[in-house]
């Protein structure tokens, strides 16, 4: 059942091509995005006032990414909200409101609540669900399905994947529903979307050298991800994969942040993984990078093929290929996913159920 993979979770990091493909390709139509929810025209997505997007956990954290795109692309504003911190904080919401509610299993009971309370508001829900008849995906006044397939490890990561890329076309569709990129853009990057299995596969092929960086870090007791825009998003849901499964303690800072307070911690031999694939902020993150790496930081950077990386700055490189900053995401997720993945098995812990956890949180 393993498909002869030694572990789930190995299984479904390689699955997600596949899952890319299943869940991006019905939904465009002649180049364009399609989000195929009737009620969701274009008429309705010109008149949305605040997108509210809600989850826990890894989910949250593909809302974080959902909301950079919203705002780069559509210009409309986006909120992020853990749903055990929204259903308990009175949240402004207002009628022309929509709220996106995701979650895997559909069975979250933090996010269920929420949805719960943004219905009782009067504000549409709009559910991203992997599981098809869950719970949340039978509230939702719209579900737009992720088609991963079942995620039987713990640690989510093509249900992560596949959420991602319905936010980018939800983004895409907003965008062009309200006019504020032009139609040759909208579909460039669509067809980039459409393309992102294959760009992810060569970072699966890359597998043995990140297990051999792993090897380098094994040991570790304590580390950073830092990064800025996307590379911070990804920082956060890097850092919760290490930290679910491996055991080792993490943090991810906004690469800006950690003068405010973080940099006190880096002394030396600290692992500091940086994530640096963003180009309008990329001097600004090696600057810090070498901040950490003057303070004499054990460095692990992922970057781009063409990033010119000073001498000094990273004791290992991780280079990824070209692909468009805003879709750089589905790339960089696969090699962090790959790193928590052998460190946990380096470690010898039990990737697929890690102690304490259940695959979902059906209590508060
Ligand atoms: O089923 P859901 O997407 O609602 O689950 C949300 C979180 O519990 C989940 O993403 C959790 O953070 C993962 N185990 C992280 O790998």
């Amino acid at each position: 059942e393993k498909g002869g993979y030694p572990h789930f979770m190995l299984k479904e990091i390689n699955e997600q091509p596949a899952a890319i493909t299943a869940t991006v390709s019905p939904r465009v139509e002649n180049g364009l995005p399609d989000l195929r929810v009737p009620e969701l025209t274009d008429e309705r997505l010109r008149r949305i006032g605040t997108v509210h997007l809600v989850g826990c956990g890894t989910a949250m954290h593909a809302g974080m990414v959902g909301k950079a795109a919203i705002e780069a692309l559509a210009r409309v504003p986006a909120q992020v909200e853990i749903a055990s911190e929204f259903r308990y904080r009175n949240p402004i919401l207002r009628p022309e409101d929509l709220v996106i509610i995701i979650s895997q299993s559909g069975e979250t009971s933090d996010t269920l609540a929420a949805l719960k309370l943004a219905k009782s508001r009067g504000v549409p829900v709009l559910a991203i669900v992997n599981v098809v008849g869950s719970s949340i995906a039978r509230a939702a006044d719209y579900v737009m399905y992720t088609y991963a397939g079942p995620e039987i490890a713990v640690a989510s990561t093509k249900a992560y994947m596949v959420q991602m890329c319905v936010l980018y076309l939800f983004a895409l569709r907003l965008a062009y529903a309200r006019g504020m990129q032009t139609d040759a853009e909208i579909r460039r990057l669509t067809a980039e979307l459409l393309r992102a299995g294959e760009v992810i596969k060569p970072r699966l092929a890359d597998c043995e050298q990140i297990k051999y960086l792993a090897s380098r870090f094994v040991n570790t007791q304590s580390c950073f991800f830092i990064g800025r825009g996307f590379d911070y998003s990804l920082s956060l849901e890097g850092s919760l994969k290490l930290k679910e499964i491996s055991y080792v303690h993490s943090d991810a800072y906004a690469a800006g942040e950690l003068k405010h307070g973080t940099i006190s911690l880096v002394t030396d031999g600290v692992p500091v993984i940086a994530l640096a694939t963003q180009k309008q902020v990329y001097e600004k993150t090696i600057s810090n990078v070498k901040e950490t790496k003057s303070r004499g930081a054990k460095v692990l950077l992922f970057t781009t093929r063409d990033a010119v990386v000073p001498d000094g700055v990273a004791d290992y490189v991780v280079r990824l290929d070209d692909y468009d900053d805003l879709l750089m995401p589905l790339q960089l997720i696969v090699p962090l996913q790959l790193f928590a993945y052998y460190m946990a098995v380096l470690r010898g812990c039990d990737v697929d159920k890690p102690r304490n956890l259940a695959k979902s949180v059906t209590v508060e």
